[in-house]
């Protein structure tokens, strides 16, 4: 496995492989980071991951400065991954003095976390696209957790003709149903207990769901009372959007919805969803 810091040093080592899968993060590794990667490299001739904390996607007061970093052992869990290419850039690598684009994507980012943090989007869509510039993959992997994020890039690469393919990849979650996030080690013991009630709300509304509900609001308040059960758990918002354009939905229609929730557990801000239909 090579890893590299610069731009030339990457595009050098890439011109040796053909066709890349590669797989984004900013680090903090676990196994939904993990199966992307084994995910690139089952369907590519080799797989290429990035870490960087992006600081162009962290609100002002975020927590870009407390967010985890342990590169050591992120490149070990990469190797065992059979990663070959690791780009790993300083931010002055990818953010020069002069550096002034911003790529805004219109539409799917209105809603859910598009509203919650002004800028986020752009800031991930700028860092994706310069990313996929450099590593030049065949196919980029993305999660399922990140659903809105998931629509952001595959709009993306669409609208500016980028040649790459977008592959969205099943949430990986702990053995309680917790979906897995470099954002869980903020969890003392106690929160990390609570924090199983987000995937027991999305279960409620899917349970509602397949016996016939399609009332987007009984839904939605289906989850909130979920959720009040567990005290210390913070609701920003709860929704049932239309899977496509991410619009709130009033009936859940033949295509379904994305059932999705931001709610906060002590220092953590967490996020999950669940298709419907
Ligand atoms: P990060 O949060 O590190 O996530 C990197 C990739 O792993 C994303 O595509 C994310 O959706 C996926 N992922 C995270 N947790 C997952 C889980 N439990 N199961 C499956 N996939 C999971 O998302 C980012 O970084 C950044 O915004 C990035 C795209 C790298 C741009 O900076």
């Amino acid at each position: 496995m090579q890893v590299l810091k610069t731009k030339a040093a990457f595009r050098a080592a890439r011109s040796a492989f053909g066709t890349l899968g590669f797989a984004p993060t900013m680090g903090f590794l676990h196994e939904g980071h993990l199966s992307l990667m084994r995910r690139a490299k089952v369907e590519n001739g080799a797989a290429a991951a990035s870490i960087f904390v992006n600081p162009t996607q962290f609100a002002p007061g975020g927590d870009f400065d407390r967010y985890p970093r342990a590169l050591e052992r992120d490149l070990a869990m990469l190797d065992s991954a059979g990663v070959d290419l690791v780009f790993a850039p300083d931010p002055a690598e990818m953010y020069p003095p002069g550096f002034d684009a911003r790529i805004e994507i219109g539409g799917v980012t209105e809603g859910l976390e598009g509203a919650s943090r002004p800028g986020h989007f752009s800031g991930v869509a700028t860092v994706v696209a310069k990313l996929i510039n450099v590593v030049q993959p065949t196919r980029a992997y993305f999660g399922q957790k990140d659903a809105q994020q998931a629509e952001v890039i595959q709009k993306l690469v669409r609208d500016l003709d980028m040649p790459v393919e977008i592959v969205i990849a099943p949430t990986i979650r702990e053995a309680d149903g917790l979906a897995m996030s470099s954002r869980n080690s903020y969890l003392n013991p106690d929160q990390r207990k609570a924090a199983t009630v987000l995937y027991r709300a999305l279960n409620t509304a899917k349970a509602l769901f397949d016996t016939g509900e399609r009332d987007a609001a009984r839904l939605r308040q289906a989850m909130t009372q979920a959720l009040a059960a567990e005290p210390v758990a913070e609701v920003d918002y709860v929704s049932i959007a239309d899977p496509d354009t991410l619009k709130e939905l009033a009936a859940v229609g033949a295509s379904g919805a994305l059932a999705s929730m931001a709610v906060k557990v002590g220092p953590a801000r967490l996020i999950d969803n669940l298709r419907l239909g």
